[in-house]
């Protein structure tokens, strides 16, 4: 009988230790442990027994037998439970180190970037910033500016007509402004003299894209209208806005030139360092007739204007090679700049 007790006892607890997981930790319990398991038949054979000491020994080695089995239960089961926390534990861990890389950080376009740079300048020269529409009348992109009806430099601007009749415009007198320049008369129509703005902005002309051209690109101009501006202090700016955008060993000239809306009129052209000369943009003194469709009195104020392609500084600067490339807004180009 007791060598019985200690078989069926060795049994159960190799059971226990081959146990793999906490469901048949606890389901084995119920087995070795109920009234059906091996050790609770041996003990209800108890009574069958001989002799009292013989009850009494057989007794006593059922119950450590089934003390031990519940014993080693509890510790598999100890030790299953926290090896299934692990587990948990480990499935559930998220790596704090992991990362996808880092954001790719953006930044202004090139154009923008000399935009707001122009803009800078002029400010800390004394200048405010204005701006119009990029749609505008005929009146406002070329008569006011000294090009009436088949005035021949209206040839020179490849415009694009807008079909629009709102507002009292006629049809095929609206166009996508071709420069600037209409801003000079929007100005001085809203604001009285004496006048000092910059407008910098997206202008239009019926170009092909080419290396050196695209219908749409951007300008900056620039308007002065006070008592007694001359000549003088038209090259005075334009030299003063050299050195402060490119730096103190550039210089500037004016040679002269011709546009309707300005008299005399001048093409201005910088100076680099090493001595070699780079065509800017046009200025000139604001003409009478300009001041005059702007109910401005040409006997008591005189002003002057430029204008020059914001795009075309932006190439110059970083010598990009096609200014088709400031538009296609391919990332491999713009992330260099
Ligand atoms: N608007 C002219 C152009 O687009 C430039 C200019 C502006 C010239 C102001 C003189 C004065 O070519």
């Amino acid at each position: 009988m007791i060598d019985d007790i200690r078989a069926a006892r060795d049994a159960a607890l190799a059971r226990v230790e081959a146990a793999e997981s906490l469901e048949s930790v606890t389901a084995l319990g119920t087995t070795l442990l109920g009234k059906k398991g091996a050790l609770a038949q041996l003990k209800a054979q108890l009574g069958g027994l001989a002799t009292v000491g013989e009850k009494k020994a057989a007794g006593q080695a059922v119950n450590e037998a089934l003390q031990s089995v519940a014993a080693e239960l509890a510790v598999r089961t100890d030790e299953l439970g926290v090896a299934a926390t692990d587990a948990q534990v480990q499935s559930e861990r998220i790596d704090l180190t992991e990362h996808a890389g880092w954001p790719t950080r953006g930044h202004a376009h090139l154009v923008t970037q000399a935009w707001e740079r122009l803009e800078d300048v002029f400010v800390g020269l004394g200048f405010r910033v204005a701006e119009g529409p990029e749609v505008e009348t005929d009146w406002h992109n070329f008569e006011a500016l000294n090009m009436g009806e088949g005035h021949p430099a209206r040839g020179e601007f490849d415009t694009m007509f807008v079909d629009h009749a709102g507002d009292g415009a006629e049809p095929g007198r609206t166009v996508l402004r071709t420069h600037t320049s209409p801003v000079q008369i929007r100005t001085m129509l809203d604001q009285e003299p004496p006048i000092y703005i910059v407008a910098p902005g997206r202008v239009f002309r019926r170009d092909t894209p080419d290396a050196t051209h695209m219908p749409v690109f951007h300008q900056i101009e620039g308007l002065v209208i006070d008592r007694d501006i001359t000549m003088a202090d038209l090259a005075g700016t334009i030299e003063a806005f050299t050195k402060a955008f490119f730096g103190p060993g550039w210089s500037s000239r004016l040679r002269p030139s011709y546009f309707p809306f300005t008299e005399p009129s001048a093409e201005f052209d910088i100076q680099r360092p090493d001595g070699s000369w780079l065509e800017l943009g046009g200025c000139g003194m604001v003409h009478p007739n300009v001041l005059t469709a702007c109910d401005l009195d040409p006997d008591e104020w005189s002003g002057f204007a430029f204008g020059f392609g914001i795009d075309r500084m932006a190439v110059m600067r970083h010598a990009v090679g096609d200014i088709r490339d400031m538009f296609t807004n391919d990332i491999r180009f713009l992330s260099q700049f």
